[in-house]
C-alpha cells in the first residue's frame, strides 16, 4: 500500500538517501581536485535521524532505499546503518552505489547486515586511465572490492561506466568483464547536473552501442531489468548483460519514481530541479511523523513531470548522491 503519488499518478516507492557528501576520489567530471566545501558534522542526518524518517517513508510506501555518497563507505558504522534499515522492514531492498574503494573490507559485513546488492563506478580498466579519471585511485583496490561483493552475494553486481570523449572508450575490456563475470556493465552518457561540464567529453548512448557492434548482437533483456532508467541487452557469450543509461540523449523523466535526501537532510523530488525541502529542520524541531509525511507529500505535488535538459540543480552529484 502506497501513499506516496505524484500529480502525474508516478508511485513513488524508490529512496535515494545520500549517508555522506565526503568521498575518497576526485572523479575529474564529479569534483574539482580541491574537493569541495565539505558539509559539518552536525548538518549531516545522524543514523538516528535517517531511521526515523525511514520509517515514516517505509509506511508510506518506499520500497527500495539506495545508500549513496559522497562515497557511502567512508561513513562510519555503516553496516550499523544496515542492519537497523533491515529491521525495519526485512523485505526492503536496500542496495548501495560505491567507488568499490573499501569494498574488499566491507562487503561481507554489509551483507551480514541486509544489503542485497552493489552498484560500483568502475571508469576504466586500465590502471593508468582509471587513475586519470578518478585522480587518486587504485584499481586493483576496486577489483579486489568487486571480486568480495560477488563472493559476498551482493547480486546482481552492476557497474557504472561513465563515457568520456577519448578518455576511456575502451568499450573491449568492459565487454571481457561482463563475459568474464556475472555483472551487469552499464555505460552511462556523461551530463551535468553537477557544474563540471565538458561538452567535449560527451558520447552518446547511440555511440557507445555502434562501438559494440563488432563484439556481437546486442539483444533486448526480456523482461527488463530493474524498474529504473537503463535499458539492457544481451551479448551471445557473456554472464552478465550490457546497459545504457541515457540521461541526456533520451530523457528517463517521465517514469521516474523516486525520491532524493541529501546527507544534510534536503529533500529532492527530482535530480535535475533546484526545488528542495527542508526536512533536517523538520525532524530536528519536534514534528510529528505526521508532519513529516506532510511535508513530503508537499514536495511531491511539485515534482516535475520533465524537468528538461540543461536544468541545474544546484548543486554537485556528490552533494545529491547521483
Ligand atoms: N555524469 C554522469 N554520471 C555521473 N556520475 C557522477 N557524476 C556524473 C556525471 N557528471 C555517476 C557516477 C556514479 C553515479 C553515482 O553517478 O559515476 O556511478
Ligand atoms: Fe566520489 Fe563518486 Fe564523485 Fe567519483 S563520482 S568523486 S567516486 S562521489
Amino acid at each position: 500500500m502506497t501513499s506516496l503519488i505524484d500529480p502525474y499518478s508516478r508511485t513513488i516507492d524508490y529512496l535515494r538517501l545520500a549517508v555522506t557528501d565526503r568521498c575518497n576520489l576526485r572523479c575529474l567530471y564529479c569534483m574539482p581536485e580541491e574537493g569541495l566545501q565539505l558539509l559539518r558534522h552536525e548538518d549531516i542526518l545522524s543514523y538516528e535521524e535517517i531511521l526515523r524518517l525511514l520509517k515514516i517513508c517505509i509506511q508510506a510506501g518506499i520500497s527500495k532505499v539506495r545508500l549513496t555518497g559522497g562515497e557511502p563507505l567512508v561513513r562510519k558504522d555503516l553496516d550499523y546503518l544496515i542492519s537497523q534499515i533491515s529491521k525495519l522492514q526485512p523485505s526492503l531492498d536496500i542496495s548501495l552505489t560505491t567507488n568499490g574503494l573499501l569494498l574488499s573490507k566491507q562487503a561481507e559485513s554489509l551483507a551480514a547486515a541486509g544489503l542485497k546488492r552493489v552498484n560500483i563506478s568502475i571508469d576504466s580498466l586500465d590502471p593508468d586511465t582509471y587513475r586519470r579519471i578518478t585522480r587518486t585511485g587504485n584499481l586493483s583496490q576496486v577489483l579486489s572490492g568487486l571480486e568480495a561483493a560477488i563472493a559476498a552475494g551482493l547480486e546482481p553486481v552492476k557497474i557504472n561506466v561513465v563515457v568520456l570523449k577519448h578518455v576511456n572508450e575502451e568499450l573491449e575490456a568492459f565487454v571481457e568483464l561482463a563475459r568474464r563475470l556475472p555483472v551487469h556493465v552499464r555505460f552511462i552518457e556523461y551530463m551535468s547536473p553537477c557544474g563540471i561540464f565538458d561538452e567535449s567529453f560527451y558520447v552518446s548512448a547511440e555511440e557507445i552501442k555502434q562501438g559494440l557492434a563488432e563484439f556481437g548482437r546486442l539483444e533486448v533483456a526480456e523482461p527488463p531489468l530493474g524498474a529504473g532508467p537503463a535499458r539492457y541487452f544481451k551479448l551471445a557469450g557473456a554472464k552478465g548483460l550490457i546497459g545504457f543509461i541515457s540521461p541526456i540523449s533520451s530523457h528517463f523523466c517521465p517514469n521516474c519514481n523516486r525520491l532524493r535526501l541529501t546527507a544534510d537532510g534536503k529533500m529532492k523530488t527530482c535530480l535535475f530541479s533546484p526545488d528542495e525541502d527542508d526536512i533536517r529542520e523538520i525532524l530536528r524541531s519536534g514534528s510529528e511523523d505526521g508532519y513529516v509525511l506532510e511535508t513530503i507529500k508537499r514536495s511531491l505535488e511539485r515534482k516535475p513531470r520533465d524537468y528538461g535538459k540543461g536544468s541545474s540543480p544546484g548543486r554537485t552529484m556528490s552533494q545529491i548522491g547521483g
